[in-house]
């Protein structure tokens, strides 16, 4: 049974900002007492808001800069340098906005997932919440999905969605998402940690013993 697994899976954060995700992540492994371990927390940026709240929890945390290296791909080896040593079994984009090389994601093939706000394949990017507003959906949301080569792509893992309301604003959407992102995103961390997560023949998601991967 997946559930009874006794081997704590090894989770990576990468992170560029406030880290909220991450923290609900950390929380939910702490308090849910899921079968994994956050090996550590790494920022593109020093001054991430999420990073100094890891620190404080007693993880351990690295900042990395890609301003210190010349291309993408060169920042990016340096990173897979760094993730090596620590053998996570996923590394989970949390707020990560940086777009990722094929060298990166073809180095940890399968084994990173991140979330987007928004319904994917629908709004791929930045501005998401402006986007949806601007096209007048009426539901709007988040995604956790594996990551592949091509930007906010992937094998869809679980969906959370939101009614558009007439007055929303970008902030607004943005405000009411965050929980349901945070649901979304752990909920998909149990599954992992209980090793339910695989892929089918053609290439979908496929979540043993789990009937329904959208949240609202
Ligand atoms: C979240 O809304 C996440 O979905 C988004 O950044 C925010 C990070 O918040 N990610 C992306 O836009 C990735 N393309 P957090 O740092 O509080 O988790």
């Amino acid at each position: 049974m997946p559930h009874q697994c006794p081997t704590p899976i090894r989770l990576l954060i990468l992170i560029s900002g406030r880290g909220s995700n991450m923290q609900a992540i950390v929380q939910a492994v702490r308090s849910e007492g899921l079968s994994a371990e956050i090996c550590a927390v790494i920022s593109n940026r020093a001054d991430a808001q999420g990073l100094a709240w890891a620190h404080d929890q007693g993880i351990a945390t690295l900042s990395l800069s890609h301003r210190d290296y010349e291309s993408r791909e060169a920042f990016d080896r340096a990173l897979i340098e760094r993730i090596d040593v620590l053998a996570p079994d996923y590394i989970l984009l949390a707020g990560f906005m940086r777009v990722l090389s094929p060298v990166f994601v073809a180095h940890f093939d399968g084994r990173i997932v991140n979330i987007h706000p928004s319904l994917l394949p629908a709004f791929p990017g930045l501005h998401t919440h402006e986007q949806a507003l601007a096209v007048g959906v009426q539901w709007h949301g988040c995604t956790v999905h594996f990551v592949t080569p091509v930007l906010d792509h992937g094998p869809i893992i679980a969906q959370g969605a939101i009614p558009v309301l007439a007055q929303d604003t970008p902030g607004a959407l943005a405000k009411r998402l965050l929980p349901i992102e945070h649901h979304v995103y752990t909920e998909v961390v149990r599954w992992l940690s209980e090793r339910r997560v695989s892929l089918d023949t053609q290439g979908r998601v496929q979540v043993q013993g789990v009937d329904r991967r959208a949240f609202t």
